[in-house]
């Protein structure tokens, strides 16, 4: 019998999204489905981790709660790992009301890119906004997405395009995860747009980011990963393959938004530079899925910003699981193209435009979320060892997620073995 401080009990179902043998990415339909539900589930937690999960029996034969432990009742919930989000832009400051009205009537988001609007748009009001204010903002989005279920964020610079700025940017995601209780993992994405400095040589703009801007952002130390949007208009394929070749060089990470708008070739990028992930991918090639499934690249599909720009198709996410590719989803939370801090959303999206089953979407806003992150050892899954981030959702079924749409079933919030949402009160999410 061991002791441990929180039991969460009697859960109508636990899914434990189990990692597959040998560990990685969910791979392929059966294990991009595998929920690992128990029924009359439990879990016990200790030192901010699972210590226990399995049959509410089970759990109670196996441990006990120390004295000033916290019993968790979850009758007539489902509880399941907090949904990692592993694309994201919520630093910034500032929002993109005017392009949204232009774009219902009929400019598209590259049209007001070109004409200086778009990320260039964002990049001006981040310049001149204070860092409080750029961390009110920020702080306010994380505690809407932890509301919704999220423990763990990835959050991109790229609103500064500049060398000093895009480091004051890194501090700033830095600064976010010390003043709030969602995990904050952050990625370095100079290479977000053509600043408007560099419009007649974007060439010089690449050169900068190679010789000095990367160099100066991984010594920080604060980046896992780097990014490039690589589309037409933005960086060619030849561009951003000069781009992630520095990022890899100063050893981060890498991930690119590839084939969203036009099939340039991005995921076949991805793969040939082993890319942790590949973000986007609606226009994606059959070459591409091929080269994705080959070489172990996680696919991060983004529907929210495709139902927001009211694009023509949605990423084949079908085909990509049935190719062996591992498929996880992400709000891309930002001002232009994906005005949305909501997992569930998403999920449903996957569902309803997609063809994915709700088990296939929860596996791909968890487990193989965290994999889109290199964190599929730590997060995504309740398996015993991994850290204690668990929702409760007030609901019969997980299929609640995508068929409740634009709301939140969302009771209970822990992090790190920590309830800071209980009863959908949000106790402090914040530290500091
Ligand atoms: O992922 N595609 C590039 N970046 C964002 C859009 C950012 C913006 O419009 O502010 C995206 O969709
Ligand atoms: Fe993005």
């Amino acid at each position: 019998m061991r002791d441990v401080s929180l039991l969460v009990l009697g859960a109508r179902q636990l899914l434990t999204i189990p990692p597959p043998p040998g560990g990685g990415a969910k791979r392929g339909a059966a294990q991009q489905a595998d929920l690992g539900l128990i029924a009359d589930g439990a879990l016990a937690i200790d030192g901010g981790r699972i210590a226990g999960a399995g049959t509410t029996a089970d759990i109670r034969a196996r441990f006990r709660l120390r004295s000033g432990g916290v019993e968790i009742d979850a009758a007539e919930c489902v509880v399941l790992p907090a949904f990692v989000d592993p694309h994201t832009h919520v630093l910034f400051h500032g929002t993109r009301e005017w392009e949204f009205e232009r774009r219902l009537q009929g400019s598209t988001y590259m049209e007001i890119a070109a004409e200086g609007g778009g990320i260039r748009a964002s990049v001006r009001m981040f310049r001149a906004a204070a860092d409080e204010a750029l961390l009110a903002d920020s702080l306010a989005r994380l505690d809407h997405m932890a509301a919704f279920g999220t423990g763990t964020v990835e959050v991109k610079t790229g609103y500064a395009l500049d060398p000093e700025q895009e480091l004051r940017a890194l501090r700033l995601i830095a600064a976010l995860g010390e003043r709030h209780a969602t995990t904050i993992v952050p990625t370095y994405l100079g290479a977000h747009e053509v600043p408007d400095e560099y419009r007649a040589a974007p060439d010089a703009y690449v050169d900068l980011l190679v010789e000095r801007m990367i160099p100066e952002a991984a010594a920080l130390g604060i980046a896992r990963f780097g990014d490039v949007f690589c589309e037409r208009g933005v960086f060619s394929i030849a561009q951003s393959r000069r781009i992630l070749q520095a990022a890899r060089a100063q050893g981060l990470g890498l991930k690119l938004h590839a084939d969203e708008i036009e099939p340039l070739g991005g995921a076949e990028l991805a793969a040939e530079l082993g890319a942790v992930s590949a973000d986007h991918l609606a226009r994606v090639s059959d070459a591409g899925i091929a080269a994705l499934a080959a070489a172990g690249v996680v696919a991060v599909l983004l529907p929210g910003t495709l139902f927001s720009l009211r694009a023509p198709a949605y990423a084949p996410a079908r085909r990509m699981i049935d190719a062996g590719v591992a498929v996880a989803l992400a709000t891309d939370c930002n001002p232009g193209s994906s005005m949305t801090d909501s997992m569930p959303w998403v999920i449903a999206l996957a569902c309803l435009q997609m063809g994915m089953s709700p088990a296939e979407a929860i596996v791909g806003a968890t487990y193989n979320a965290a994999a889109a992150l290199g964190m599929e050892g730590e997060r995504g899954s309740l398996a015993p060892g991994r850290r204690a981030d668990v929702q409760i959702l007030a609901a019969p079924s997980y299929a609640r997620l995508p068929y409740h749409v634009g709301s939140s079933d969302l009771r209970d919030l822990i992090l790190g073995g920590r309830p800071l949402i209980r009863g959908a009160r949000p106790q402090p999410l914040r530290r500091g």
